[in-house]
């Protein structure tokens, strides 16, 4: 694994980092909890040592199983979390009903359906500085630690960003940063183009945004004026939220993915080359050297061996990456 500088925070973070979305949950697959540590460990065996993850992630699960992961080596990860969003009470109560509805659930066979996290209804968020400060609390709590590396405030839209009251959101921060609550606080991005509106606020450590081959357009231009102001920059997305892996007929993309053609043509363009379509998007991220790390959303060990698998392969040869470079249709998708 290879390691690269965090913005100016003086961290040295892996190439690729876990994205903890998907882990736990009511209807987690393949094994549960147990299948969810074991990935953790895998990751981390494999020199991983940055983890995403969020309040909101299977209400709470996600951060409970990376704090049980490193409770005992603490020092030797980084722990991104995030918060805004209000978990409503109708999640609460699942969190509730969990362990005993878990059992029913395996036994009729549920599976998680494979929606994108912007198709989930909308959530209602809250950034101001009391309920952030609550939201610490609870991480620190469910993640066992007294100390969370980075803090990112979850998807404000751009209203939020540009609103009066967002000044009173970054003091709040950065007022937990000098508790010594958070170590350093950033923003995660629904849109890369809404970077534009945080470049000028002073004390944040990160952006994170979606990048990768199937999203190309948004970050254009972008990670320059970034990496410029010293800010680490977070890339997510990578496969395509899943579009990307080989499993997926065209019937099933076709009904669950807008920009279908384009896995399609990546799909025919890597044959070619002899890759499959995971490895050449890793490897497509990998190129960007203004990245600092690229999270991968990952639930099981089979994934993080295959995707280190795809990172150690040859990078891509000049000719291979601009084939890549796939317009979005002219439709918008
Ligand atoms: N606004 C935000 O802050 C925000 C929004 C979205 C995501 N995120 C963060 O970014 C992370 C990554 O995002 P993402 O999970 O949506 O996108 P992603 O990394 O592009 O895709 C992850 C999905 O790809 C599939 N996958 C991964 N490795 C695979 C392998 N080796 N073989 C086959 N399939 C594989 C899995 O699909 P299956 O699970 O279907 O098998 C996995 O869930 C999230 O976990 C989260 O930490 C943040």
């Amino acid at each position: 694994m290879h390691y690269r500088d965090f913005g100016t925070t003086g961290w040295k973070v892996s190439e690729i980092g876990f994205g903890g979305a998907r882990i736990g949950g009511l209807l987690a697959q393949d094994g549960g909890r147990a299948t969810s540590l074991r990935t953790l460990a895998a990751a981390f065996d494999a020199g991983m040592n940055f983890y995403d993850t969020a309040d909101m992630y299977s209400q709470g699960e996600s951060e409970v199983l990376i704090g049980k992961a490193f409770r005992r080596s603490r020092d030797r990860v980084f722990i991104a979390s995030k918060g805004g969003f209000c978990v409503p009470t109708g999640k609460k109560l699942i969190q509730f009903i969990k362990p005993f509805a878990k059992p029913i659930v395996r036994a009729l066979g549920l599976r998680r359906a494979p929606v994108s996290l912007s198709a989930a209804p909308a959530i209602p968020q809250d950034f101001s500085p009391t309920y952030l400060g609550k939201a610490v609390e609870a991480s620190l709590h469910r993640l066992q630690t007294d100390y969370i590396d980075l803090y990112q405030l979850h998807s404000p839209s751009r209203d939020v960003l540009t609103g009066a009251p967002f000044q009173d959101t970054l003091g709040a921060l950065e007022r937990l940063k000098t508790q010594g609550k958070i170590r350093a606080y950033g923003i995660a991005l629904d849109l890369a183009e809404d970077a534009s509106h945080c470049l000028d606020m002073t004390g944040i450590s990160s952006l994170q945004m979606p990048f990768g081959i199937m999203d190309l357009e948004a970050s254009q231009g972008i990670f320059e004026g970034v990496s410029k102001r010293g800010i680490g920059i977070i890339a997510r997305g990578c496969f395509g939220g899943g579009a990307l892996k080989a499993s997926l007929t065209e019937a099933e993309l076709r009904a669950t993915e807008p920009q279908w053609e384009r896995v399609l043509r990546i799909r025919q363009i890597v044959q070619d080359f002899g890759r499959s379509a995971l490895e050449a998007a890793l490897q497509f991220s990998l190129r960007e050297p203004r990245i600092g790390v690229n999270i991968l959303g990952m639930r099981t060990p089979a994934h993080v061996a295959a995707n280190f698998q795809y990172y150690a392969s040859r990078p891509l040869s000049d000719e291979e990456f601009r084939a890549l470079l796939i317009p979005a249709p002219a439709t918008g998708a």
